[in-house]
């Protein structure tokens, strides 16, 4: 299997109930391993510019705002298909539709205050961890 390496956020619902160990926990469990990680509180253009891809679509502004409305915790993970292993313990987008045991069937609220951003792709890993990282902030 390939080791890979994923962009992963943990999102302001979850810095403002004090649960990002917890989603931690099951990032590790996962077989993930946080190979660079920070706290920020990201602005309004940060947003717009990391979710540009989504700037069409109804609830861009909505979840430019919810982005905004508190810290996140930006993370590299590294593991065997890193990408597909994050997505997969994340669950759906919607906590309604996502699988038991996922992290967002246990801690999202809604479709918008759900807990953790993935990765959809290698590719797009690869930009959006250069979005945010130096190679000098990742080590294995
Ligand atoms: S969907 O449901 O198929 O559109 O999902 P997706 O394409 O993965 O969603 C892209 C990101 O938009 C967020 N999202 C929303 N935010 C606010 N309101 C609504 N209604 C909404 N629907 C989707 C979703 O959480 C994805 O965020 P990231 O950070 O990429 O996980």
């Amino acid at each position: 299997m390939a080791t890979e390496r994923t962009l992963s956020i943990i999102k302001p619902d979850a810095t403002r109930r004090n649960i990002t160990g917890k989603v931690l926990a099951m990032l590790e469990e996962a077989g993930l391993r946080v190979v660079a990680q920070k706290r920020l509180q990201l602005t309004k253009e940060q947003a717009e510019a990391f979710y540009a891809v989504h700037k069409e679509r109804a609830f861009f502004g909505d979840l430019v705002s919810f982005m905004t409305s508190g810290p996140v915790v930006v993370q590299v993970l590294e593991g065997d298909n890193a990408v597909a292993e994050n997505r997969r313990v994340m669950g759906a987008t919607n906590p309604v539709d996502a699988e038991d045991g996922t992290i967002r069937r246990t801690f999202a609220e809604n479709i918008e205050a759900n807990t953790v951003h993935g990765s959809d792709s290698a590719e797009n890993a690869a930009q959006e961890i250069r979005f945010f990282f130096s190679d000098l902030e990742i080590t294995g």
